[in-house]
């Protein structure tokens, strides 16, 4: 019963295959819209709410969702860096969330991991003193065990670190015009038009997939751009679906930032793969007014597993993730890719770093085929536990990290710092890898050399995870101390 409803899911799949499901004369085309900007940089503080609503999705009237401040998802946060930022957090639901900064350089007392939970009725009040370059993180629930579902309610939204620079730089930088905040997410729904929130067998293994895309929480919109150079701020909100995404005319997109800020200079691709927890920013050029539609592959993961997991089947091809409109009405700013982001590519020396080495590890034989997933999932064989600490790091020490997986890719993330990739599976790294990240796919092995500059005490250690919100649940996940 359950294979059948999942087979049907996908074979049915309401993913927009092609581009041709999208026509301008078509009425029905919604253009899509940004998250509200909630910009704390002249008032220094903001508050967010968590709370419940109903939301409109494609032929659903009302979907229980959860959100910040509104229904779904919540606002785009615009922070200062150099400055402090005063954060009230409410917890209006009936569960213990955690509001955790993902991308933040932040000592881990107001990391919002699974130690700092926010009650139900009760308000967290971090102070966050940011220091760090200019960068898109973002913000999403952490509570310990619940973070998949929580996630996939809505407990999730941008974070922009601004320094002010951007029209020095040349780039675009006008929210929701030339400057585009794009969530990318995968649902599927309940015949009562809820999102469908029982993960299936193949769902806690290999993660879960949607069979629907939403941008900034919304179906089948469409972006309308100026003619010009557009800035693209993506991220990867899915609990598990790693996108492949190009330009359906094959036009280049130029890498600016990676996750943890900008580079030196654009790097020129024409694809960028985009796990979980991960954010690129790239600018595509509007000049020649042609429309055209940001595509993806299907997720690889499916492939590697799809015979064990009996089920899941490799499609091939390309879906729509978002069209693009070029309205040439718009005023036209930046027409000129700039030379200088004024950023830096990490380019670190780990002869003398302390090497750990980390194996994400996932369960197998008989556990795995009956669906005994629960805490099968470790790192070094250790599942996630909140009493104990992994391990504990040097302040201010460089670490060389040795991240190894097989079975399937995993996203990487840690806590509390930035990170170079030094090679992955012994080769240089690719190149949309050579900036900053915080969150790294892993496919077969990554050597990372990071530093850990912010305190993270006993009772409030950073977290190092799978980004798979279900594997991070089911326990690949551990935590350690710096100090
Ligand atoms: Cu985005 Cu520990 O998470
Ligand atoms: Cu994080
Ligand atoms: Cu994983």
């Amino acid at each position: 019963m359950k294979r059948r409803t999942f087979l049907g899911s996908l074979s049915a799949s309401a993913f927009l295959v092609g581009t041709s499901s999208f026509s301008l004369g078509q009425a029905a085309v919604k253009r899509l819209t940004m998250p509200p900007l909630l910009d704390a940089r002249s008032a220094g503080q903001v508050r967010l709410e968590a709370l419940k609503g109903q939301t409109g999705f494609v032929g659903s009237s009302g979907t229980n969702t959860w959100g910040f401040n509104q229904p779904f998802l919540g606002p785009t946060l615009r922070m200062p860096t150099g400055r402090s930022t005063q954060v009230d957090v409410y917890n209006s639901l009936d569960e213990t969330i955690s509001v955790h900064w993902h991308g933040l350089l932040v000592p881990g007392v107001v990391d919002g991991g699974p130690h700092q939970p926010i009650a139900p009725g009760k308000t967290w009040s971090p102070e966050l003193a940011i220091t760090q370059p200019a960068a898109t993180a973002w913000y999403h629930s952490h509570a310990h065990g619940a973070t998949a579902r929580q996630v996939q309610l809505g407990l999730a939204g941008v974070l922009q670190i601004d320094d002010g620079q951007d029209d020095a730089r040349g780039l675009p930088s006008e929210y929701g015009v030339d400057d585009l905040t794009l969530v990318l997410q995968d649902r599927r729904f309940t015949r009562g038009g809820d999102f469908d929130l029982s993960p299936s067998m193949p769902d806690r293994m290999m993660g879960f997939l949607g069979d629907t895309i939403l941008i900034n929480g919304q179906v089948g919109s469409s972006a309308v751009v100026p003619k010009g150079l557009v800035r693209l701020r993506l991220l990867n909100g899915s609990n598990a679906r790693i996108y492949t995404l190009a330009l359906s005319d094959d036009r280049p997109m130029h890498l600016v930032a990676t996750d943890s800020g900008y580079l030196d200079k654009p790097i020129q691709l024409s694809k960028l793969l985009i796990s979980p927890g991960e954010r690129f920013e790239v600018l595509v050029d509007f000049s020649n007014e042609r429309d055209v539609t940001l595509t993806s592959e299907h997720n690889p993961n499916i492939g590697m597993m799809g015979g064990m997991m009996g089920g899941q089947r490799q499609q091939s091809g390309r879906f729509t993730v978002l069209p693009f409109t070029v309205d040439t009405t718009l005023p036209v700013r930046i027409t000129k890719l700039p030379d200088d982001l004024g950023g830096t590519r990490p380019n670190g020396n780990a002869a003398n770093a302390n090497w750990r080495r980390l194996s994400l590890d996932m369960p197998m034989g008989m556990g795995m085929m009956f669906g005994r997933s629960d805490s099968m999932f470790s790192i070094n064989g250790d599942a996630f536990a909140m009493d104990r600490i992994n391990f504990r790091v040097t302040q201010g020490a460089f670490e060389r990290w040795t991240v190894s997986a097989d079975m399937m890719m995993h996203p990487f993330h840690v806590h509390g710092a930035k990170f170079q990739v030094l090679s992955e599976n012994g080769r240089a790294p690719r190149p949309q890898n050579t900036g900053w990240k915080d969150t790294v796919l892993v496919n077969g092995a990554v050597d990372l050399l990071i530093r850990f500059d912010q305190p993270a005490p006993a009772n409030a250690p950073y977290m190092y995870h799978c980004h798979i919100l279900e594997h991070e649940d089911a326990g690949m996940m551990g935590q350690f101390t710096v100090g």
